[in-house]
């Protein structure tokens, strides 16, 4: 069975992620693409309650470090979990956030550097790097008036401008560093935002 690809999406909050992922699902189910759509941090039992510790606005005390552990455990669970036992099927992974998430949240604004994450996530950075990341570009100060502020009830969401505006910084530096990484401009409607991801995935031979 040749192994299916890996295609992660990343973007600062309110970049419409969500709504592309479901775009793209309905696409996938008309056109009757095999694939699995999952999400970071959780998409299996263990990582979602681990999902739950991390997100909680309560737990304002979290440690730098503890956070950059958990969403590591989180994905190795998941990855066995869903996205190995997808990918060996020869499905199509489709998958909200994964590794770059932790490299521009906590490595680049958190401000544990590359080395870091890198270490404590190396069975996804060296056995299941993603075939393709599409990237949704727009800047965190238009993205967070476009949904009209952030959650007070999201740990993360909560941050606040200048620590997003750090994480779109760590985002443009991996897009140097990483080819797999395709930025796609997301200022338009979400119907031209899907198109532009369909075309993507064509062109990269994700999907015929
Ligand atoms: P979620 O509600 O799924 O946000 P979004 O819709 O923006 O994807 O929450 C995930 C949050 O976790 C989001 O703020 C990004 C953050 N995150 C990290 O900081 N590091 C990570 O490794 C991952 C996967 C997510």
């Amino acid at each position: 069975m040749v192994r299916g690809k890996f295609v992660t999406f990343e973007g600062c909050e309110g970049s419409g992620k969500s709504t592309q992922l479901r775009l793209l699902s309905e696409y996938l189910d008309k056109t009757g693409t095999p694939y699995i759509l999952t999400r970071e941090p959780g998409g299996s039992p263990i990582a979602e309650q681990i999902r739950k510790i991390i997100l909680d606005g309560k737990n304002t005390d979290m440690c730098d470090e503890c956070e950059a552990q958990l969403y590591a455990a989180a994905r190795i669970q998941h990855l066995k979990d869903r996205v190995i036992p997808a990918l060996e099927s020869g499905k199509l992974v489709i998958c909200d956030r994964y590794v770059d998430s932790s490299l521009a949240y906590q490595g680049a604004a958190r401000g544990l550097g590359t080395d870091y994450i890198e270490s404590i996530n190396s069975l996804a950075i060296n056995k299941y790097p993603p075939d393709l990341t599409v990237f949704l570009d727009i800047p965190p100060d238009k993205a967070f008036l476009r949904k009209h502020g952030a959650d007070e009830n999201d740990r993360m969401e909560k941050q606040g401008l200048n620590f997003h505006m750090r994480v779109y910084g760590g985002y443009l530096s991996l897009i140097e560093k990483y080819p797999r990484i395709c930025p796609v401009d997301c200022g338009g409607t979400k119907f031209e935002t899907h198109s532009k991801i369909v075309a993507l995935l064509k062109d990269k031979g994700i999907i015929d």
